[in-house]
């Protein structure tokens, strides 16, 4: 109630100032529109989420603005590769089919892209947790010479040069200026109002569907070997393990320690959710297993037991093939269809 009083004092004294500066502009005298205020809705059974929008309520217009966004080719510096070029919704927003994703000039990432959803419960983004606030993160996609190859001033002239986004700018934030914090809170907005949880797991849990009795035996394996880190409801606990996986020689990618320097962290790479797994293949940071048998199967035969290796695998995880066709069935019902098919995410039509 009085997050929603807050949200409401905040939107009256955007609009109050936004009216007061508008007033003083003589080149556009206009009204500026209404700005609409959201709400992040958490889902039954989620934990509250972090408290990312403090400084940025979400309204309609941030978020439209920052969808648009999100697909605009103009982010980068050839006007290839937008966001959406690696984040792909009908892949749960992952690069569909690639281990790597390409980037400006056809450079390779040295990660597999994650699906994008329920971004607003972490704390720390990436594979190594490089990243600490979804507000600054599309800074590293912009400015990385393998991803988007731009700068922000870049882009900031690009935009500047479009009418449609001052417009747009202005609806959103209550004047036509168009700087770097208001693109990165508009895709924040955008980033943290896709939340998946209209998967048929979902349904079960609500008593709004029954899981098949394969679904419901996969549950209990996954709920015995798996969930202490793929943990319920967003099937992460947002840690970082190193499950054994052997070094890959060409990208020597040391995960977590690449970011703390510390040597107990080697090998350490984010725990990533297995909500919509069935659509995001390859998998792993590095997109090295092309199906979810395949990681199982790492689990059950190949962990390495190295200094680092996460206590829960270094003995490997024992499980009856029975048992895996079982668990790949119930990994099966965390698939959200609707998200996939969710217009509000879409491409925008012009
Ligand atoms: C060239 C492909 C590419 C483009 C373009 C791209 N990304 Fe990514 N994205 C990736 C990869 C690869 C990762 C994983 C990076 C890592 O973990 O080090 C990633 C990770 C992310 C994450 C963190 C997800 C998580 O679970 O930690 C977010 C959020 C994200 N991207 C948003 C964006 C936004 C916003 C844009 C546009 C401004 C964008 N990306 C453009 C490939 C791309
Ligand atoms: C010790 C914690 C831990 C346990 C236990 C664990 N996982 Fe993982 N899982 C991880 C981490 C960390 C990764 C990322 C590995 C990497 O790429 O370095 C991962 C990756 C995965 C992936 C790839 C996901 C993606 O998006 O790329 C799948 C699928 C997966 N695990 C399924 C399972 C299943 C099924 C079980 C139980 C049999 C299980 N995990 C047990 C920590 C764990």
């Amino acid at each position: 109630m009085t997050k929603r009083v807050t949200i409401w004092a905040l939107v009256l004294l955007l609009s109050a100032s936004a009216f007061l500066l508008d007033a003083c502009r003589k080149t556009d005298k206009s009204p500026v529109p209404a700005i609409t205020s959201m709400t992040l809705e958490v889902p039954p059974g989620f934990p509250p989420p972090e408290n990312i929008f403090k400084d940025n309520p979400i309204t309609r217009e941030g978020f439209e603005l920052g969808r648009r966004l999100f697909y605009d080719g103009q982010l980068s510096k050839d006007g290839k590769f937008p966001c959406a070029s690696c984040h792909q919704q009908f892949a749960a927003f992952s690069t569909f089919d690639h281990a790597l994703s390409h980037g400006v000039g056809n450079q390779f990432t040295i990660r597999n892209a994650q699906g994008l959803f329920n971004l607003a419960w972490h704390r720390e983004m990436h594979w190594d947790g490089g990243i600490n606030h979804l507000e600054v993160q599309p800074l590293a996609p912009l400015t990385a010479p393998n991803e988007m190859g731009e700068t922000v001033e870049g882009v900031i002239a690009k935009l500047n040069a479009d009418s449609r986004y001052r417009e747009m700018f202005r609806a959103a934030f209550g004047d036509e200026t168009i700087n770097s914090q208001r693109m990165l809170r508009a895709l924040s907005q955008f980033m943290g109002m896709m939340v998946s949880a209209g998967s048929k797991y979902d349904q079960v849990k609500q008593g709004r569907a029954v899981f098949t009795l394969a679904e419901q035996s996969g549950y209990g394996v996954f709920q015995a070997k798996c969930a202490s880190c793929h943990a319920e409801p967003l099937f992460t606990d947002f840690s970082f393990r190193n499950t054994g996986l052997p070094l890959n020689t060409s990208l020597k990618d040391m995960g977590r320690m690449r970011i703390t320097g510390k040597r107990e962290d080697s090998l350490k790479f984010k725990v990533p959710t297995l909500r919509n797994i069935a659509l995001t293949a390859p998998y792993g940071h590095d997109g090295r297993f092309f199906s979810i048998g395949a990681v199982v199967d790492h689990y059950r035969f190949s962990v390495i037991d190295g200094p680092t290796t996460d206590p829960l695998v270094r003995k490997r995880i024992g499980m009856s093939s029975n048992e895996k066709a079982d668990l790949l069935q119930f990994l099966q019902t965390l698939t959200d269809n609707a998200f996939v098919n969710d217009k509000r995410f879409g491409q925008p039509v012009e």
